[in-house]
């Protein structure tokens, strides 16, 4: 099943399985420092229009995206907040914990989306039940995980009483990973990018350049039209207001197929992070 959302504007979504409904386009928020930096980044986010945040235990900065969701004045329910179980938290009992002080430090009583952080071999299945108690008890409205290949999304699917509904993944033009996005839209699961600008080194490469003098368009705008043309929810990071608008600036043109083949086929298999096969934290 692949979602067959029309991709309209800032606020546009695409529905889980279960119905939620989850923004395409989302603030990351990996190396914002957790002070003035990541309350700005949030705040200038929400003026500019964007409804989706990305946070992460690891990251250190929810207190301060809490703060900047307050500071914004934005109520709650518009938003879709998201942070991770990070890996020394896996297991049942510590995962209920590491929940409950994710939501202590960003202020909030829910959040709309929480995910594995990485597939912790011998883990990942006990900390996936303790997320499967906690959307029962509705203090999630969707689970999911991240950096699960298809074997690990096979693994789990044996055992799990719901499929993840979510799996955010390493994703820019040097790692498309189609297969894996074909197996997740049979199964029903949203796939989403991480590091869509491999962490600022697509500009450092000259790629999609003539792309983006086609279109008239900044090589960040390519490739974010180009996620979401794919059915494939984005969260680039900035700090900086003016890239957090430009960012958005991607709902008045469209790729063509042909385009978004070309896209597709430069994928060389280059990781800008670990890899979820051999990672050692
Ligand atoms: N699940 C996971 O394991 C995982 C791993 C990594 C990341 N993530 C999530 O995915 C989000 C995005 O990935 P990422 O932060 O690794 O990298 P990214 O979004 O690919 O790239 C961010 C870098 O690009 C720069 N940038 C942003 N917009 C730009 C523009 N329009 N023009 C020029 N430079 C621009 C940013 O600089 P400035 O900030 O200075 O503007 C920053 O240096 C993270 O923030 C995090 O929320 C998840």
């Amino acid at each position: 099943m692949q979602n067959q959302t029309k991709i309209t504007d800032i606020k546009g979504s695409f529905e889980l399985r279960n119905g939620v409904q989850m923004p395409y386009l989302g603030l990351g928020t990996y190396q914002s420092d957790n002070d003035q930096e990541v309350v700005n980044a949030i705040k200038s986010a929400i003026k500019i229009g964007y409804r989706h945040i990305d946070t992460a235990a690891v990251y250190k900065n929810e207190e301060g995206v809490g703060k900047g969701i307050i500071e914004s004045g934005i109520d709650r329910s518009e938003l879709f907040l998201v942070s991770k179980v990070w890996n020394d938290d896996q297991g049942y009992d510590e995962t209920l914990k590491a929940f409950d002080e994710s939501l202590a430090r960003l202020g909030v009583d829910y959040l709309d989306l929480y995910l594995i952080h990485w597939p912790v071999s011998g883990k990942y299945k006990e900390t996936w039940k303790a997320l499967e108690y906690l959307y029962a008890q509705k203090k999630i409205k969707a689970i999911g995980v991240s950096n699960f290949l298809q074997h690990h999304l096979e693994d789990l699917l044996k055992d799990c009483e719901i499929v993840p509904m979510v799996n955010q993944m390493e994703f820019h033009p040097y790692l498309v990973q189609q297969e894996l996005i074909d197996y997740c839209n049979v199964n029903g699961i949203q796939y989403e990018s991480w590091s869509p600008f491999m962490q600022g080194k697509v500009f450092e490469l000259d790629i999609c350049d003539d792309l983006a003098k086609k279109y008239n368009k900044s090589v960040a705008q390519i490739i974010l039209r180009w996620n979401l043309q794919k059915c494939v929810v984005a969260i680039p990071k900035s700090v900086h207001e003016n890239r957090i608008a430009s960012n958005a600036d991607i709902f008045d043109f469209e790729l063509s197929d042909e385009d978004i083949a070309f896209l597709d086929g430069l994928e060389t298999g280059e990781r800008t992070g670990p890899d979820p096969d051999n990672f050692n934290f």
